[in-house]
């Protein structure tokens, strides 16, 4: 039930009460009560249907009275302050964004454990314009996916020094799963390039931006073959 992903993100928790939003099956609040991490988890969905099977698991693992479940869109769920730590995993990059922006007050009350599927170059660059520091980030990977898990709080942290730097933070490089995310994002770079190349109309400012990240991904290249 819990994968490195999960437990990767449940790992980055802190404090008494979670929230998980967008939270499905309920597995991260299960694994977060058991393991003692937490004493209470709000769970939340915008869906009825994936709430109703967290609510089947919470009963099935008898903890009822320690998992709320809350019907509602993104952080509206929550009050100020209410969470310690609040998840938003398992949703793509601009979603997460967006679900931050609409309660940007409630956001700005708890530490966020960020994980997106997608978009982790807009998501940065989001929670730095709008004055959240990335105060961790972490790498799970399960066979071919490599999943990266940013930790942000409310406070001013300076832009990084290069646009690259958004898609692949230098912190990245000391990782264990360093190896992986490069090779994640060479697949990425090279297949947009290659679009983009074979494309009639092909959108020349983009190509020039992915020629860019590229070549400084290539960079580390000495380092993933070491
Ligand atoms: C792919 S699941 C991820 C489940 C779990 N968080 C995980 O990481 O495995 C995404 C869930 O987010 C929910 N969701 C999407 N938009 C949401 C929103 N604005 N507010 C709350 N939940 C949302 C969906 O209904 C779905 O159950």
């Amino acid at each position: 039930m819990i994968t490195p992903r999960l437990k990767c993100i449940a790992d980055r928790v802190k404090g008494n009460i979670a929230a998980d939003i967008g939270t499905d099956h309920a597995y991260i609040p299960i694994y977060l009560i058991e393991n003692g991490i937490v004493s209470r988890v709000i769970s939340s969905d915008v869906r009825q249907g994936p709430l109703n099977i967290a609510e089947e698991n919470i009963k099935k693992h008898n903890l009822s009275d320690k998992i709320e479940t809350r019907l509602g869109d993104g952080l509206s769920v929550l009050k100020e302050g209410e969470a310690d730590t609040v998840i938003i995993a398992g949703m793509g990059g601009q979603l997460i964004c967006d679900i931050i922006e609409t309660n940007i007050n409630i956001a700005r009350k708890s530490k966020l454990v960020l994980q997106p599927m997608n978009s982790q170059y807009e998501l940065r660059k989001y929670l730095i314009e709008k004055n959240f520091k990335i105060t961790n980030e972490d790498i799970a990977v399960e066979g071919f996916k490599v999943y990266n898990i940013i930790d942000a709080e409310n406070g001013k942290q300076e832009k990084f020094k290069t646009d690259f730097e958004y898609q692949f933070p230098s912190y990245l490089s000391d990782h264990k799963y360093f190896k992986n995310l490069y090779d994640k994002k060479y697949r990425e770079f090279t297949k947009v390039i290659k679009g983009l190349k074979k494309s009639s109309d092909s959108d020349e400012k983009k190509l020039l931006l992915y020629e860019y990240w590229l070549k400084e991904l290539k960079k580390y290249e000495s380092k993933r073959y070491s």
